[in-house]
C-alpha cells in the first residue's frame, strides 16, 4: 500500500470555539487510528492547516469526510504526494494551539507576517508543520 501525505487548507466558519476543536480532535483521533492515518492539525482565528498521512485509500477516506465538515469552508489541497516514511508517525492527530504560530515562523515560510496557509506553497506549509512538531515535542 503506498505511503501517501495530502496537506490542506480551510477557512474557520463563524461560531467556532474552543470545544469545537475538542470535537474535531476527538473523531480525528478514533477515526485516524482505526485507519493507520496519522497528521498535524494548526489552526489560528481564522484558518486551519492539516496534513494527513497513511495509505493511499485512507488518507482520501479521510480527506472525503473533511470536504463534507461545514465547520470549515474555502478547502483548498495545497500539495499531495507519495512519500516513503511519515514524519507524524506518533500522532493519530496532533493539534498545535495558535499561541505556537509567532511571526517570526510566517515570515519564514510565507510572504507575510500573518498566518495564512492560502499564501503558501505546499512545500512551505509542511515545513512550518514540521517545525511547529519540532518545537512541540510534548504534545499528542
Ligand atoms: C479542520 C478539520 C479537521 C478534521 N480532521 C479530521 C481527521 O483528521 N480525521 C477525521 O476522521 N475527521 C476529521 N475531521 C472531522 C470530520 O470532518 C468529521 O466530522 C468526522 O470524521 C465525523 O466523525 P464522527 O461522526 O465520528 O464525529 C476534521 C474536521 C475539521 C473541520
Amino acid at each position: 500500500m503506498f505511503l501517501t501525505r495530502l496537506v490542506y487548507a480551510s477557512t474557520i466558519e463563524q461560531g467556532f470555539d474552543l470545544s469545537t476543536v475538542e470535537e474535531i480532535i476527538s473523531s480525528a483521533r478514533k477515526h485516524n487510528s482505526a485507519l493507520d492515518v496519522t497528521g498535524m492539525l494548526c489552526f489560528d482565528r481564522h484558518y486551519f492547516l492539516q496534513c494527513l498521512e497513511g495509505s493511499r485509500t485512507n488518507v482520501n477516506a479521510v480527506y472525503q469526510r473533511i470536504l463534507n465538515d461545514k465547520r470549515h469552508s474555502s478547502i483548498i489541497m495545497l500539495d499531495y504526494r507519495e512519500v516513503s516514511a511519515r514524519d507524524f508517525s506518533h500522532w493519530s492527530m496532533g493539534y498545535i494551539p495558535s499561541s505556537s504560530l509567532t511571526a517570526p515562523l510566517y515570515l519564514r515560510y510565507s510572504g507575510a507576517s500573518e498566518f495564512n496557509p492560502y499564501h503558501m506553497s505546499g512545500e512551505s506549509a509542511y515545513q512550518l508543520l514540521l517545525d511547529l512538531k519540532n518545537a512541540l515535542p510534548t504534545i499528542s
